[in-house]
């Protein structure tokens, strides 16, 4: 076994979490890495690259959001294979391989998957669809609480996929090496608009909770209130666009390809995610 630690970055987020408590219960040593991490790391701060990157062969990333982080996890990406980096497992996203992508939208994701291919790494990029924690342990919590989902999505599909089920896909594409050059695209069983969420959502919180849809300008306005800023907001209003204008609704089979099962359903994670108290007044 492995005594060289895998270095997470982004390992306490909504994936990198799952990451990391699958290779503590198998007994491989993580080194995180992240603002907040004793580790220190941070996209935008290239001097806190190096320390991160010492001693390690595999390194799980998961990139920020917005062109210009996108860039600089491809820079970290081409520094880091130079200074020794032999593997890497990227979180990319599933529109990037969609055949009729919008592509201003991708272009920044598709170049650090390209930073990633060139790198002289090995490489497995997974895409998944939109991630079912984002109504319970991010932003879109707020507005679970608040009763309202106000996003620019309109009548929309997405194959909503729980971070468990991707965590087990990137671990499986750490550990074992014949997911090397494999590009993974993952979703849900099942397409879900933002109206079908808010109905899931309501039955199994026992509260109403309504789809509101809001025009996409309207939309980055109401992010930057928020305190994102205003590069991020815009990109999440271009990835709802793609949602908005049905580029969506299409289910990926990449969790059967790596692990051989199924993905988990909206309404199970719905319902079981309800009994941890995360939506309880
Ligand atoms: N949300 C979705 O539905 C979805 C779908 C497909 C793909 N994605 C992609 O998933 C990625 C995000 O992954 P995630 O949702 O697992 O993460 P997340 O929950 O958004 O957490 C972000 C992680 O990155 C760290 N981080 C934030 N800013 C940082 C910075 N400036 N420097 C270093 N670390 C930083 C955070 O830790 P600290 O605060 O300690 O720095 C945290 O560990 C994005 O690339 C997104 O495009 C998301």
């Amino acid at each position: 076994m492995t005594t060289t630690p895998i270095l997470i970055l982004g390992g306490k987020g909504k994936t990198g979490r799952r990451v990391v408590e699958q290779l503590d219960a198998r007994g491989i040593p993580v080194r995180l890495a992240s603002r907040s991490s004793e580790q220190r790391f941070d996209w935008y701060d290239e001097g806190s690259w190096d320390g991160a990157v010492a001693g390690i062969d595999t390194a799980y990333l998961a990139p920020p959001v917005g062109p210009t982080g996108l860039e600089q996890a491809g820079k970290f990406i081409k520094q880091a294979a130079a200074e020794g980096l032999r593997r890497v497992v990227l979180l990319s996203g599933r529109g990037v391989g969609s055949p009729d992508r919008e592509f201003a939208v991708y272009e920044s994701s598709v170049a650090l998957e390209h930073a990633v291919q060139d790198s002289g790494a090995d490489w497995t990029i997974i895409r998944p669809a939109w991630f079912m924690q984002g109504f319970s342990e991010d932003w879109l919590h707020d507005h679970v609480m608040a009763g309202e989902l106000r996003l620019s999505a309109a009548d929309g599909g997405e194959a909503w996929i729980d971070t468990n089920d991707i965590g087990d896909v990137m671990t499986a594409a750490l550990l074992d090496e014949k997911h090397t050059g494999e590009i993974y695209s993952l979703s849900g069983p099942r397409l879900l608009t933002l109206s079908d969420v808010a109905d899931e959502l309501s039955a199994v919180t026992g509260r109403p909770i309504r789809y509101v849809d809001l025009e996409p300008e309207q939309h980055v306005a109401e992010l930057v209130e928020y305190g994102q800023t205003l590069e991020d907001s815009e990109s999440v209003r271009d990835l709802f666009a793609v949602i908005r204008n049905h580029k969506s609704e299409y289910l990926s089979d990449g969790i059967h390809q790596v692990l051989g099962r199924e993905p988990r359903d909206f309404s199970d994670w719905a319902r079981a995610t309800a009994k941890t108290g995360v939506w309880s007044a």
